[in-house]
């Protein structure tokens, strides 16, 4: 590409014009970056803009030609001219544009503004190509799937011999090219833009696997992993006063949702991203527990297992941490189905606590005389599933039975839930019936029953309405 043009005059113009410069520094410098802060930013004087001269930002020996409709760059410490640009780029990124685009961005060096200064007057604003200039489809994979990083780095520097593909060598520093590189790399990797707003993020690429969209199912845990620093926060509502369906003008009480609900709430947090640790509190009306909690993920479906397989231990103190512990351990089970067009996922959590406390509803928000109950080791089988019905919208349902020690802890039936859930990007809303008015661990496979002294109340006409909300905040 290089071409001497020791001929033309207009170079003896500017050789003559940075004599000054050039004698006074004379080529040793070269490119070097050594003093390069000190240069004043180029300022267009309207005699160098007559002439065609551009100066390059923070460059003592490039300066910028434009000559009938070509742009060459003249290099003085090399004493090289070579055209900078093609006819066609150079009419689109025009000398009214002013400074050449490598000299006017900002560090650190933005791929996507390189391309568009520079690429899309051939290859199209959204990389797909133009058709009347021969370029390829950038968002084809199979464009994307021929050329290796270092291929394009390749093409970009030195051009494509036989094209009109031109050399970026003098125009654009090795770190631009890598991030334009870069940018035309990402172009493959678009999805369609409302996939990606509305679906938890690591849905759409691995498609065959469920996305819970909160960590409860509606009690019972979905064991899904959190992201690494990631934070998260929960609560739950339990209107367990309340059956939604049974009683009188029911309708008028918006079917429990008029009454008190037992409002908890929780942080979690992504230690790493198979660790996480989350505290949860649930308010007086259920013994005021604070539970502390440690998961972690051992098998991930989107790894490549065939489950997900999550452990988690936990530590529950009622009156505020304060007395009647449970400990826990749990098994948190997890698996999708496709069905489909439709995803679901299958749970199963094996749960023993031991040192477990009957639920007891005390008799006012704020005593803390609660009654010093004997603790039973227990186990409990909790099962459930979630189907998406929508891409954002999923119906769910568990059951925890107790299958050791039920009986002392006054229960007589299965705790047991079922809802819909909303899910949107980093939230989710779960509404739904239930049973039990217990959310922590030790709590959630106990009933109304229990709770409210009514041996009747967990029956289905004791259904009373809840909701979880959750949101990553971080
Ligand atoms: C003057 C028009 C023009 C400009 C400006 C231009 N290109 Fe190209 N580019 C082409 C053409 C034409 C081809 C197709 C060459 C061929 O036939 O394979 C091409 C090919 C490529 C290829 C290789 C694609 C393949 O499948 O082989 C890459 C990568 C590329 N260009 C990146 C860029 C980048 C990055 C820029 C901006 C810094 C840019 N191009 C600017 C015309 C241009």
């Amino acid at each position: 590409m290089s071409k001497p043009l020791a001929t033309i005059a207009g170079v003896l113009v500017i050789a003559g014009m940075l004599g000054g410069v050039a004698s006074g520094a004379p080529a040793t410098g070269g490119r070097s970056s050594a003093g390069m802060a000190a240069l004043p930013d180029p300022q267009p004087s309207p005699l160098a803009t007559s002439l065609g001269i551009e100066f390059v930002k923070d460059s003592t020996t490039t300066v910028l030609l434009e000559r009938d409709g070509k742009r060459y760059v003249v290099d003085l410490a090399a004493r090289t001219v070579r055209e900078a640009q093609p006819l066609a780029a150079a009419h689109a990124s025009s000398a009214a544009a002013g400074p050449a685009a490598a000299a006017d961005r900002k560090d650190p060096p933005d791929g996507a503004g390189i391309f568009k200064s520079n690429c899309t007057m051939c290859h199209g604003p959204d990389g797909k190509g133009i058709a009347a200039m021969k370029t390829p489809d950038f968002t084809d994979p199979k464009v994307q799937a021929s050329l290796t990083d270092q291929q394009m780095i390749d093409i970009i520097t030195n051009g494509k011999k036989g094209t009109a593909m031109p050399s970026w060598r003098d125009k654009l520093s090795e770190q631009d090219i890598r991030a334009v590189q870069a940018y035309v790399r990402s172009l493959g990797a678009a999805k369609p833009p409302q996939a990606s707003a509305l679906v938890p993020s690591h849905e759409s690429a691995k498609s065959k696997i469920y996305q819970p969209g909160d960590d409860r199912l509606f009690t019972l845990p979905t064991g899904r992993r959190l992201d690494r620093h990631g934070m998260y926060v929960n609560f739950t509502h339990r209107f367990a006063y309340d059956p939604a369906f049974s009683g009188t003008a029911r309708g008028g009480a918006l079917l429990g949702l008029d009454g008190v609900s037992i409002s908890s709430f929780g942080l979690a947090y992504g230690v790493t991203d198979k660790l996480s640790v989350s505290i949860y509190r649930a308010p007086t009306l259920i013994g005021r527990p604070i539970e502390m909690m440690a998961a972690y993920n051992l098998l991930d479906e989107h790894d490549g297992k065939p489950l997900n397989a999550a452990i988690r231990v936990s530590l529950d103190g009622l009156n505020d941490f304060d007395r009647m512990f449970s400990e826990n351990i749990e098994g948190v089970f997890s698996k999708s189905i496709n069905l489909h067009p439709v995803k679901a996922q299958l749970y199963f959590v094996p749960t023993v606590s031991f040192n477990d406390r009957r639920l007891f509803s005390p008799p006012s928000y704020e005593t803390s005389s609660f009654p010093s109950l004997p603790g039973y080791n227990a186990v409990s089988l909790g099962i459930g599933g979630a189907i998406d019905i929508r891409p954002t919208a999923a119906l769910i349902a568990e059951v925890i039975p107790t299958v050791y020690n039920g009986r002392p802890l006054g229960i007589h039936r299965p705790a047991y839930a079922f809802g819909i859930q909303k899910k949107i990007w980093r939230h989710a809303f779960t509404f739904g019936f239930s049973n039990s008015p217990g959310t922590t661990v030790s709590q959630r496979a106990g009933t109304d029953a229990s709770y409210l002294g009514a041996p009747s109340a967990d029956t289905p006409s004791g259904l009373f309405i809840g909701f979880d909300l959750t949101r990553q905040v971080h």
